[in-house]
């Protein structure tokens, strides 16, 4: 079992961070920190964050790195960080990365691994306006890939399954090159560091243990 590893998931909008995190939670006790799903709630609870968030978001756009940066720090402040975290989605820009490094070394912690999904972007395009999700829990499916065994309900807690505001082709297209053009530089910033696993293939299980065989 995972203990105590502090964990970043770097990749484009679809790799599969989403669906990866689950599955790697479904075995080991590591808080779960997507950067995405806490600004979604922020919006769909009318929050001052989610105000600002919304639009931006809706356009394939980055909040601002102080924004997604505090809440994280504040996150990873509670005591379930404690057996270690996956940090999906973020950091996105080289600034998220420092304020990162300085907000974990203020607690006196560090990065284990930045595992990067290496996916050829015709799939990402594929994937993402294909993607239904869970209402209820934080179940991911595809119409193409995933199908749920009920249409529209989810497999696990049976709740209704929607399409993602940000998932339709315009708005995707636009994620993928802000991701080329504010966080690729990443792969490089993180490789200099010694910090980087590529994790390369399109079979979720296979993915899942090539990351298991470089953390154990
Ligand atoms: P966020 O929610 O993080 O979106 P994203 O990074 O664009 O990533 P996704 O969630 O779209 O993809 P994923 O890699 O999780 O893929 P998934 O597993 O779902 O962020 C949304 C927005 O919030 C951003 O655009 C930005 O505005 C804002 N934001 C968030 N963090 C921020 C930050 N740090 N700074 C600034 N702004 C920030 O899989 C995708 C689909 O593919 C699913 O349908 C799945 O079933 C399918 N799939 C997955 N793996 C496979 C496989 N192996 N084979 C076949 N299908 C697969
Ligand atoms: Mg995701």
């Amino acid at each position: 079992m995972l203990k105590r590893k502090n964990l970043v998931f770097l990749g484009a909008p679809g790799a599969g961070k989403g669906t990866i995190s689950n599955l790697l939670l479904a075995k080991h006790p590591l808080a779960h920190i997507s950067t995405g799903d806490i600004l979604r709630a922020e919006v769909a609870a009318g929050t001052e964050a989610g105000k600002k968030a919304g639009a931006i978001m809706k356009a394939g756009k980055l909040v601002p790195d102080e924004l997604v940066a505090d809440m994280v720090s504040r996150r990873l402040t509670a005591p379930d960080c404690e057996n270690g975290f996956i940090l999906d989605g973020f950091p996105r820009t080289i600034p998220q990365a420092d304020l990162l490094a300085a907000a974990l070394a203020k607690l006196g912690r560090s990065l284990d691994r930045v595992i990067y999904f290496k996916v050829p972007e015709e799939v990402l395009i594929q994937r993402l306006t294909a993607r239904l999700c869970c209402r209820g829990c934080d179940a991911i499916y595809n119409k193409l890939f995933m199908p749920p065994k009920v249409e529209g309900k989810c497999d696990k807690c049976g709740g209704e399954l929607y399409q993602r505001a940000d998932d339709s082709l315009e708005t995707a297209q636009n994620r993928l090159k802000i991701f080329r053009e504010q966080t690729a530089p990443l792969v490089e910033y993180y490789e200099k560091r010694g910090q980087l696993f590529t994790a390369a293939g399109e079979d979720s299980a296979d993915i899942l243990k090539q990351i298991l065989a470089d953390l154990e």
